[in-house]
């Protein structure tokens, strides 16, 4: 018997409550099967090939979408080259495109609602939650525009006779590769310090989630930035995906996803020493102290943390790892909130988690669930489909594993899904040894009111993000980014000047 067949009783809303697609939305669906090459939209890939995209929530087919060959992916590769080349971007006035990238910002920002709902049809996701992440997309740009004007590079002392300077130079053709999780957010983080730093580009969003690439990708034309400068192709990784990365006029790879094929995409650009930048998976450790406070609010907080996003974050605080002191009443409060979360579909009034992205993806976390069983954790809160949304949809029910030991899976691989694990522990140091018992490094948060301690335990945690008290701030000025098998680079704030620019030094004989 397979896992999704059992039934959980959770707080739920049919799926054929509330779905009115707006006009503007379902005009954009209509024309939505295009790739962007050079400026122009072609409907068809050059052998005619397509793919759909569903809806998770119905599984019904929201468009059919060209799946790009490598002939469309070369297309993409020697427009973006051309486009750098000649200069028609990186060589206009700084002003200039800083105006343009301020544009696109005030246009997703007038577009928000369009690109929200796209979001939420393609993904799943609550709209509010939708709305939330395009904004931030908005501010991504407009961060970015503010970046383009300042100062860069350095004069070096040097001995009289010699002035010498050093100074950033775009890379060149970027391959932006991007997961379905967050699909218009991530694809404004990877575009807009692309741009900014004076890049061409080519982007392939995931194939579940191909929808708001596409209409970022018109408001770029309709800003003002020039055609060839930003190409779109859709399709799968192992065939647009790779003819991307393997392309040789591309200068720098730009990849989020998972470490495995993080791995792959590094030995690829290896062969011809390309640039890599890499944000990959999690296992995030959410450290309770006894005295971190409220317990009901600690259990809310927990639980978003590792829920949120149907609990596909990179980020997402999958491991709670509490003091025993405060265990058994924090972690039955966690089942109740994991309970008592409204399952439904993203544009369902009260939605507080849709559906995962697809059936195999729901095999996936039913299948961890399994092990987590087989291996002697105690399932308290969820470990199946939602009962009323068990006909049509891929939704899972918040699921909470007590008593998880490091050696098991569940406390090791990242599930990608609603999946909780409670590690106990009853001192700092064994708290730090557990959290950072994994081959990631992405992100953690302690939960503590003594000072001391904060500082020691975000000192010792092994993540590229710690959070303080809180869980989950991400702002498009702080670096972000992950330690061991988490990634390589940082592509958020001032960092981002490395992810997208090559030093070079000028020696001047004067
Ligand atoms: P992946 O399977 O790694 O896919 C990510 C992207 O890579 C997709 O666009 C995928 O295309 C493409 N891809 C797959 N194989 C490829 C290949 N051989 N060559 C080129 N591209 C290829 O990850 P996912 O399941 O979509 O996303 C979940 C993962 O992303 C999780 O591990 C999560 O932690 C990570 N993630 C990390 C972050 C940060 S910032 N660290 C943020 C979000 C997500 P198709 O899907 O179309 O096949």
């Amino acid at each position: 018997m397979q896992a999704t067949s059992e039934r959980a009783t959770v707080s739920a809303i049919d799926v054929t409550v509330g779905r009115e697609i707006p006009t503007e939305v379902q005009q954009v669906l209509d024309t939505a099967g295009r790739l962007v090459i050079d400026g122009v939209e072609r409907d068809r890939a050059s052998d005619g090939g397509s793919f759909d995209t569903l809806d998770p929530a119905t599984e019904q087919v929201l468009a059919s979408i060209p799946h790009a060959t490598a002939d469309d992916v070369d297309d993409a590769v020697q427009a973006a080259a051309r486009a750098h080349a000649d200069g028609r971007w990186r060589a206009l006035p700084p002003a200039k495109r800083a105006r343009v990238l301020l544009k696109v910002a005030e246009l997703i920002t007038r577009d928000a609602s369009t690109l929200a709902w796209l979001d939420t049809l393609d993904h799943g996701k609550p709209l509010r939650m939708a709305r939330g992440e395009v904004m931030a997309a908005a501010n991504t740009f407009r961060y970015f525009a503010g970046v383009i004007e300042q100062p860069s590079g350095a004069v070096i002392p040097s001995a009289a006779g010699r002035f010498v300077y050093a100074d950033r130079e775009p890379i060149g053709v970027c391959a932006q590769i991007i997961p379905w999780n967050f699909p218009a957010l991530m694809g404004a983080w990877k575009l807009a310090p692309a741009l900014a730093f004076g890049n061409t580009t080519v982007l392939k969003p995931a194939e579940q989630t191909p929808l708001s690439a596409l209409h970022l990708l018109r408001l770029l034309a309709e800003a003002g930035v020039p055609d060839g400068v930003a190409n779109l192709v859709q399709g799968p990784g192992e065939s647009t995906g790779q003819a991307l990365i393997s392309h040789p006029q591309v200068d720098k790879i730009a990849f989020t996803g998972s470490t495995e094929v993080g791995k792959h995409i590094m030995r690829t650009a290896a062969d011809r020493l390309a640039r890599v930048t890499l944000e990959l998976g999690g296992k995030s450790p959410n450290i309770v102290f006894e005295d971190a406070g409220d317990l009901g609010k600690l259990a809310r907080r927990a639980a978003f943390a590792c829920f949120y996003n149907a609990g596909e974050v990179c980020t997402a605080g999958t491991r709670l790892v509490v003091d025993a002191a405060i265990h058994d009443e924090l972690v039955a409060k966690v089942a109740e909130v994991a309970d008592a979360t409204t399952v439904a579909p993203g544009w369902a009034d009260g939605a507080a988690m849709g559906p995962l992205i697809s059936a195999e993806q729901r095999e996936r976390v039913a299948g961890y669930v399994a092990t987590g069983r087989d291996e002697g954790a105690e399932l308290i809160a969820g470990g199946a489909v939602p009962e009323q949304l068990s006909e049509t949809g891929f939704f899972y029910a918040p699921t909470v594993f007590d008593g998880v030991t490091p050696a098991m899976r569940i406390a090791q691989e990242e599930v990608f899904g609603p999946v909780l694990a409670v590690q106990s522990f009853t001192d700092e140091d064994e708290a730090i040894a557990l959290a950072n018992d994994v081959s990631y490094g992405l992100a953690a948060a302690v939960w503590t009111r003594d000072l001391g301690r904060a500082h020691r335990v975000a000192g010792a945690l092994q993540a590229g993000t710690v959070w303080v008290n809180t869980y989950g701030e991400i702002d498009t000025a702080v670096p972000f980014g992950g330690m061991k098998q988490s990634g390589i680079g940082r592509e958020l704030g001032p960092w981002a000047i490395e992810a997208y620019t090559q030093p070079k030094s000028v020696w001047i004989a004067t």
